[in-house]
């Protein structure tokens, strides 16, 4: 067994295919393929942080959850790469991407779903029946990692009105006074509620790394691309602005007015 053969860098390194001979395509189909490489570690790890949650195994979750928030702060160095090329240069082979877009990546948005992010007209950019819409269609049904850190809460003994019953929970999570008080309960006696206390503000520190991403990538557009449409048919910069507006975990948010 050789480096290669381990890692399978033959076909690894095989599937770079710019669709122009323009010097910058190179940067733009490998920097693309290695976010995707990384979501779908990301994927991994914040799947597993979930099922530990459901099974009440905090410590390892908290692992994962840090190792999520590294690889978030790699994705995030990547722009710093990318804005090297100017409008310019990306005009030389725009063209020829049709109109491809990340709005398609079906990683991107299994991170956001799992994150809470929910929100069915996303599936419209998938084929009925495929794998990529089952994958989807599942996680959108399923509890978030915010929802998963709620039953939690209700299995240690606090009033939450949401139905630990529920089998779908498709609907995206809307900010809830029973949830803000159990948070402020968590954050009032930190030392009773340590565990808790810790799996909160690793969630705060995913949505801040998100949020982080977000804005860096709507910044490169603005510089590359300015006002235009995207390559995937939506406003470009006022639809990624919009964006950043999102709060994935409310309740973690207000709690810090709160105390
Ligand atoms: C020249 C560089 C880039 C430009 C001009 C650009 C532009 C855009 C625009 C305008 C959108 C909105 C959807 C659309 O109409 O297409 C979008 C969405 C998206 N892009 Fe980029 N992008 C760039 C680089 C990247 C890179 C390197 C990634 C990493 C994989 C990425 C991932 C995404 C994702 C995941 C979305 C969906 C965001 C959402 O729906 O909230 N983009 N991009």
């Amino acid at each position: 067994m050789s480096y290669a053969d381990y890692l399978h860098l033959d076909e690894l390194l095989s599937c770079q295919h710019p669709r122009t001979g323009q010097h910058d395509e190179v940067l733009f189909v490998i920097i693309h393929q290695a976010t995707e490489l990384w979501m779908k570690l990301a994927v991994h790890e914040l799947r597993a942080a979930m099922r530990q949650i459901d099974a009440d195994e905090l410590a390892p979750a908290f692992k994962m959850l840090s190792r999520f928030s590294r690889i978030q702060s790699q994705l995030i160095q990547s722009w710093d790469v990318l804005s090297t090329m100017t409008p310019a240069d990306y005009l030389t082979f725009r063209d020829s991407l049709g109109s491809a877009s990340g709005i398609q990546s079906v990683q991107y948005r299994l991170i956001e779903f799992y994150m809470g992010n929910k929100n069915e007209r996303y599936l419209t950019h998938f084929t009925p029946g495929s794998e990529a819409h089952e994958r989807l269609s599942t996680a959108l049904r399923e509890p978030s990692i915010y929802e998963a850190a709620l039953l939690l809460l209700v299995r240690r003994g606090f009033t939450l009105s949401l139905d630990p019953e529920r089998t779908d929970w498709r609907a995206a999570h809307v900010p809830d006074a029973s949830v803000a008080a159990a948070w402020l309960e968590v954050y009032r006696d930190t030392a009773r509620h340590w565990d808790l206390y810790e799996l909160a503000e690793k969630l705060v520190d995913i949505e801040d790394w998100f949020r982080q991403w977000r804005f860096r990538h709507l910044t490169t557009v603005e510089r590359i691309i300015g006002a235009k449409r995207g390559t995937g048919g939506t406003s470009g910069a006022d639809y990624l602005r919009k964006a950043l507006e999102t709060r994935l975990f409310p309740e973690l948010w207000d709690v810090r007015t709160a105390l």
